[in-house]
Order: structure tokens, then sequence, then C-alpha cells
């Protein structure tokens, strides 16, 4: 169970999720995508409107219904979805007073048994969760849920400092909430190879973060801004285009990561 996370905003998270799961699923592993944002942007570029978003992650977090309840179809085979709406916004405040605040989702990812002893008892290989531009309650939950955390980095100057915030809080979660979360990897996105600043921040972030950092690159790439406006993953909009090719690769990578960190 994957969290796609950085509280920077317009750095790729619902771009990796919907084409990461899409990806996943094309290999044949079956996916859930839970959509953890009010935006609603992963329902909206899965091609779920709003009329079809019926019993949504607000109900789920609220205890108004069960996870199996709250998950639908998407046009791609083996692709599912938990949507969400704005109503998410409120949860947060709601979610304030009750019990076992930061742990909604995973007590309820828990009763729908993601995490059975029997590996058969899921019918999913890999959720991934999207989360907002923020650090609070909703992405918490999703952290808490998780065993690891995928980070999409923007190749843009502030792309560190943002980083260390990020890192600190995945600390906080481990020390006091969920001491198995990792981080699975950090993918550099919208990466632009005429400009010098992105090869710059590339190498400063490999720098730091070392082995952490995906060797797949997501160039900035029109195919994949456009996508989303069609209800349709790129990789389902355009597979050919640079962009989807490049999710497909990190998606190899993050199966042989994850292979190795079950076996660990
Ligand atoms: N590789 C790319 N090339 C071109 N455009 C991209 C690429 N990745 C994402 N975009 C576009 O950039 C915008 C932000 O991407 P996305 O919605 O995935 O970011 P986000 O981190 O989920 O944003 P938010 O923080 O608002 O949830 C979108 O319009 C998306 O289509
Ligand atoms: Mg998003």
């Amino acid at each position: 169970m994957l969290v796609v996370a950085n509280q920077k905003g317009g750095v790729g998270k619902t771009t990796t999720a919907i084409n990461l799961g899409t990806a996943l699923a094309a290999v044949g592993e079956p996916t859930l995508v839970i959509d953890i944002d009010p935006q609603g942007n992963a329902s909206t570029g899965l091609g779920v409107p709003r009329a079809e978003r019926k019993l949504t992650t607000y109900d789920v977090l609220m205890g108004q219904a069960k996870l199996a309840e709250a998950i639908i179809p998407t046009r791609i085979p083996r692709l599912s979805l938990v949507a969400s709406t704005v109503d998410l916004s409120g949860a947060e405040l709601e979610m304030i007073d009750m019990e076992r605040r930061n742990s909604r989702l995973k007590d309820a990812l828990a009763e729908y048994s993601v995490h059975g002893s029997s590996p058969g008892q899921s019918p999913f290989s890999y959720v991934l969760i999207d989360c907002p531009p923020s650090l609070t309650l909703l992405t918490v939950n999703a952290m808490v849920a998780a065993d690891a955390v995928v980070v999409p980095l923007q190749c843009e100057f502030f792309a560190l400092e943002g980083l260390s915030q990020l890192l600190k809080t995945i600390e906080l979660v481990r020390a006091n909430l969920n001491p198995a979360l990792e981080i699975q990897g950090i993918v550099l996105t919208m990466f632009d190879k005429r400009n010098k600043l992105s090869d710059q921040v590339a190498a400063d972030v490999r720098e730091n973060m070392g082995e952490k950092v995906y060797s797949t690159v997501i160039p900035r790439n029109v195919r994949i801004s456009e996508a989303p406006s069609h209800g349709l993953p790129a990789l389902v909009y355009d597979l050919r285009c640079p962009g989807s090719q490049a999710y497909i690769k990190l998606a190899g990578e993050l199966i042989q990561r994850e292979r190795l960190r079950k076996a660990a």
C-alpha cells in the first residue's frame, strides 16, 4: 500500500497516482486508487463524473460506508477507485473529535483486509492513495494506512526545501503512528531537458537523497497535461508519448522495489 504525497501543490502527485495505477493494472496487477484529496482530481482524471461518486472517501472516513461499498470500477480493466468530492474538505474538521482520528483510513482498509495475512484475501496487489497538497489529517490518515511513500518532486528551484518538511512529517508519523512507514522512492517530475535548472535540481536531489531517487525521470510532456480533460490516464490517451513511456518504466522500478521491500 503506497501513498503519493508532497505538501507542495501541482508537483504531479495525481498524475503519478493515475498513471502508475494504470501501468500496474496493465501489467496484470489489480490496483485500487484511493482519492483522499477534496479536489477530486484523481477521480476526474480517471473519468468518473461527480454524479457517479455516490459513496466516497468522505463516507469511509466518517464511518458512514464500508470501503467495499465505496470501491467503483474505472474504464481501465483491473483498476478500481474510491472517489472523492469537495465534501472531503469538511472531513478534516469533523474528524478532529473522532476516535482514532489518525487511523480511520487504516481501520477501514484493515476491515477490508487489504493487509490480510494470506495474500488471497485482498483482490488488490497495489493500493495507491492520492493526497492533497497539505500535511494535515487527510495526508496523515494516508501515511498511517500505508507501507511506503512515493514522493513526486518537481524539478524546480525550491524542490529540496519543500522536501525537508515532508521528510520531517514522515519521520513524525513513523515515530508516533506507523513505525513501518518507509519512503519507497522520490520521482523527479516535469523534467525539462532544455532547461539547465532541471538538470541542476535533479543532480542536487540525487546527491542528497541517493538511491531513494528512482532512476526513471518523468519529462514535461504536453500529452500528460491534456489527458485529464478527456477523463483518461495519459497511458490510455497516448501510450506512445514520452510521458506515458516514463510512467511505464517507473512502474517497473516500483514493482522491483516493492518485491525487495517485501523480501526484507
Ligand atoms: N510530466 C508532466 N508534463 C506536463 N504536465 C504535467 C506533468 N505532470 C503533471 N502535469 C500537469 O501539471 C498539473 C499538476 O499536476 P498534478 O495535478 O498531477 O499535480 P498535484 O501534485 O496532484 O497537484 P495538487 O497539489 O493540486 O493535487 C496538471 O495540470 C498536470 O496535468
Ligand atoms: Mg493532486
